[in-house]
């Protein structure tokens, strides 16, 4: 029986991407949107998966579509933490609105996913948790103040569940990419994405498919000693220990 993974935020972007190379892996994919009806039913008919409309910042409605989920393809095995959005402002003129969307859809979705397929997979033996932080959770970004929170935050609720898990089978790990080129990263103004490409080494922005074949390595049995940790994919942007 294939495996059955989860990618939230999965029809657009990074999220498409890991879709696209799971169903390539031999996976069943559920891919979940939160409003763009139309990129999903494109998605669904490019790619050939099913796609899952719910809101990943309400818990009830994220626990109704799993459930969906799992009525039409089995038990989830592997959840890929990719849904985010950016609402990116100096600090002196965030509003409370911001701070809430942000940290409510990149990180109380992790718990509002995770949470309800974590006694499935404790009672089966086997589970891959992988979340999408960002580099700039690891380094902080000037007018992410909500956003590097929400993402650094991704990074200590995967140290502590990743030591919940381990004895169950289950693996919780980062994957931070660094400036990856999607709709997110060119809605920065041009002039002041400029200036972040300089700063990468590499010389260019990452590619979404570089992303999925990190989420495709550690959801496979070959990463089961992977736990805990934070996988960068970032161009030699911002390094670290
Ligand atoms: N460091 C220091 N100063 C900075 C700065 C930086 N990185 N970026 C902007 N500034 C300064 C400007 O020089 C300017 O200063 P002065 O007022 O002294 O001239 C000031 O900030 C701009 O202030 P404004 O009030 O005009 O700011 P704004 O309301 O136009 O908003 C911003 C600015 C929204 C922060 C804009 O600079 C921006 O979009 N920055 C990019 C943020 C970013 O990298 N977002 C990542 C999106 S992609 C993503 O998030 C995916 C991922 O995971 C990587």
């Amino acid at each position: 029986m294939a495996r059955v993974v989860l990618v939230t935020g999965g029809t657009r972007g990074i999220g498409k991407a890991i879709s696209e190379r799971f169903k390539k892996d031999g996976y069943a994919v559920a891919a979940n949107y939160g409003g763009n009806a139309e990129a999903a039913k494109a998605c669904e008919e490019e790619l050939g998966i099913k796609t899952y409309k719910f809101d990943v910042s309400n818990y009830e409605e994220t626990a109704a579509g799993l459930k969906q989920i799992e009525a039409d393809l089995g038990p989830i095995d592997v959840v890929v933490n990719n849904a985010g959005i950016t609402r990116d402002a100096p600090f002196h003129k965030m509003t409370p609105d911001q701070w809430t969307q942000v940290i409510d859809t990149d990180l109380s979705s992790a718990f509002n996913v995770t949470h309800p397929v974590w006694t499935g997979m404790r009672e089966r033996g086997f589970g891959r948790v992988i979340n999408i932080s960002s580099i700039n959770g690891q380094k902080g970004q000037f007018g992410q103040a909500n956003y590097s929170a929400a993402k650094a935050g991704l990074i200590g609720f995967t140290k502590a569940l990743a030591q919940e898990g381990a004895k169950k089978g289950i693996t919780v790990n980062v994957v931070a990419p660094g400036y990856i080129d999607t709709d997110m990263v060119r809605a920065v103004p041009e002039k002041v994405l400029e200036t972040i490409i300089a700063t990468i080494p590499t010389g260019r922005l990452g590619k979404a498919e570089e992303i999925a074949s990190m989420c495709a390595y550690l959801a496979s049995e070959e990463a089961a000693f992977i736990n805990g940790a934070t996988m960068t994919v970032n161009g030699a942007q911002y390094i670290t220990g």
